[in-house]
């Protein structure tokens, strides 16, 4: 019997609810508000149980809701449903398709409303792999379907626990995802029936793999200041903070579009939606480059735009790293990028709030911290149960007020990540883009350069040539120590940028002018390895 419960208090988007019989943590109930004589059924998601009572966040607007009104449990954990046919879909936060609910409420999307996230009615080309009697555990292949360029594997479901023996396995043939495709014995000799569709809840992190590998390989992402100076690792993560306007987004983008990966999840979170709307246009146009079909075939996005229900931002980016942990298991390379986690944490800073909790710094939750560095946690490079490897990479965006990286949102990221590329305003006021400034930002991860040829002795130089700026600034104004400034420089000058125009001019100017040069060199340096003017034949790629 389904448990219900009533509503004994709405506060905001968090109701509280006295309920009879059993219920669990993150359990999904729907709060029923009677409007027009129709009842909606809202989706909301327990967040906290006090003896009787449940706390429960409301992902829609709960205008109308009342004392009284009827919760029903539905004995589920908020979860995602996982099989052929997510690639290429646009979801919201609770992985509503979107398309599919435009079209059918138009473009004003009704509350209440829910649909399948995978098409129950398109079939799928399925050829068994798993012979009966073969032993197998969660996470191993029975059988694949092809889903655009990948071959998507149809897996023993990832919440049985223990080994299982295959009973049979149907024949091969264009299946629906809620047709049986096999069945399974477990050690008592109970029988489960398994389709090409499996539910995860979205909290928990997806384990069903032999050993977590250490990040080796870099991604490469196309960008060069990122493959050179701050290298992410495939399986790695790492975060872009950046004030508003300084780049976060487009440095997302064109990284969703080069970088040597697989498959790119992206989780646009609390942002504004004309950003997301870019993504939406421009992806089904654009050609991968290394397929050369569209862009949007190895994509999904998760999109819950600063207009859509705030707390549906947290199911959004756990729907993200969940769909990314499956594709993962198929022995894919997954990128995750989030943008913006920080519209997140604004999302549990207004529900810790709500549950009267004992703020932390700036009022963001105490527990915060963890909650981020589970989310970074659930990257990673794994060797799966058949030896083969998979990673999820995570790339979180930041988007602190005023670009101010002290704050508790970058320093929580900062704390877990592999890599920081934080960028600058003043960079990208001068419309040095990608604006990441080369002084501060750091990388855990090895370059696919040598450390010893590039980026350390780049990195160096830079240091040099900033320190020097003092020296020089001194010298514009005391003309007796120009000699010696110049010899400093000149020899700063011959190291760091044999190749540029800037060293002819260097050669040919007056001394009170090399000062100067020397001076300005800091940037140039910088830009000039990133052009690869600096180093071409180990970037010629
Ligand atoms: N790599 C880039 N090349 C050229 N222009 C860029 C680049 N990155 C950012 N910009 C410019 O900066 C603007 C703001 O970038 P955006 O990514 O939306 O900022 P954020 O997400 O940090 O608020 C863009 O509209 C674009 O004009
Ligand atoms: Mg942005």
């Amino acid at each position: 019997m389904e448990t219900t419960g009533k509503i004994v208090g709405v506060n905001g988007n968090m109701i509280t609810v006295a309920f009879d019989g059993a219920v669990a943590q993150n359990e999904v109930g729907y709060a029923c508000v009677g409007q027009d004589g129709t009842v909606q059924r809202l989706m909301s998601e327990i967040v906290r149980i006090r003896s009787r009572l449940a706390d429960m966040q409301v992902f829609e607007d709960t205008r109308g809701l009342q004392v009284g009104d009827a919760v029903i449990f539905n004995g589920h954990l908020l979860s995602a449903e996982l099989g052929p046919g997510l690639l290429k879909q646009i979801y919201d936060g609770l992985q509503n398709p979107l398309p599919q609910l435009a079209a059918q409420c138009g473009f004003f999307l009704q509350r209440g409303t829910y649909l399948h996230a995978l098409n129950r009615t398109s079939k799928w080309d399925f050829t068994p792999t798993a012979k009966p009697g073969d032993r197998l555990t969660a996470g191993e292949t029975l059988g694949t379907v092809p889903e655009g360029i990948f071959k998507h594997r149809i897996m023993v479901p990832f919440v049985l626990r223990g080994a299982f023996t295959v009973k049979n396995t149907a024949p091969a043939g264009a299946y629906t995802v809620e047709q049986e495709v096999a069945v399974l014995t477990d050690s008592e000799g109970k029988d489960h029936s398994v389709t090409m569709m499996q539910r995860w809840p979205v909290k928990l992190p997806v384990t069903c793999f032999a050993e977590r590998l250490m990040p080796a390989d870099t991604m490469t992402t196309r960008i060069r200041p990122v493959d050179t100076f701050f290298p992410v690792a495939l399986g790695g993560t790492y975060c872009i903070p950046g004030p508003f306007g300084a780049g976060k987004t487009v440095l997302q983008q064109i990284t969703s579009r080069y970088a040597d990966v697989d498959i790119v999840v992206l989780a646009a979170c609390g942002e504004r939606a004309g950003e997301v709307v870019e993504t939406l246009r421009e992806f089904p146009e654009l050609a991968d480059p290394r397929t050369g079909k569209t862009l949007m075939d190895r994509t999904v996005i998760i999109c819950n735009t600063s207009s859509m229900p705030v707390a549906a931002r947290e199911a959004s980016v756990y729907t993200a790293v969940t769909i990314a942990s499956y594709y993962r298991q198929m022995g894919l390379n997954v990128l995750l990028l989030a943008d913006s986690t920080s519209r997140w944490a604004q999302a549990l800073r207004e529900l810790s709030g709500r549950l009267e909790e004992i703020p932390g710094e700036e009022a963001f939750p105490a527990y915060l911290e963890s909650l981020i560095a589970n989310f970074y946690e659930r990257a990673g490079l794994v060797r799966l149960k058949d030896g083969t490897t998979g990673s999820v990479t995570i790339g979180g965006t930041v988007s602190p007020a005023g670009g101010n990286f002290d704050e508790p949102v970058t320093q929580a990221t900062l704390k877990v990540v592999g890599a920081f590329h934080g960028l600058s305003r003043a960079r990208s006021d001068a419309r040095r883009f990608p604006a990441i400034d080369p002084l501060e930002r750091w990388s855990k991860y090895k370059s696919i350069i040598e450390q010893e040829r590039v980026p350390k002795r780049a990195i160096e130089e830079l240091r040099s040539a900033e320190s020097l700026k003092p020296l020089a600034d001194l010298g514009m104004r005391n003309p007796i120590k120009l000699d010696e400034i110049g010899r400093i420089c000149e020899s700063a000058v011959r190291q760091v940028c044999a190749q540029h125009p800037l060293h002819e001019q260097y050669l040919e100017t007056s001394r009170a002018n090399r000062a100067r040069i020397a001076s300005e060199l800091s940037g140039p340096v910088y830009d000039l390895a990133v052009s690869g003017n600096y180093f071409p034949e180990s970037l010629a790629a």
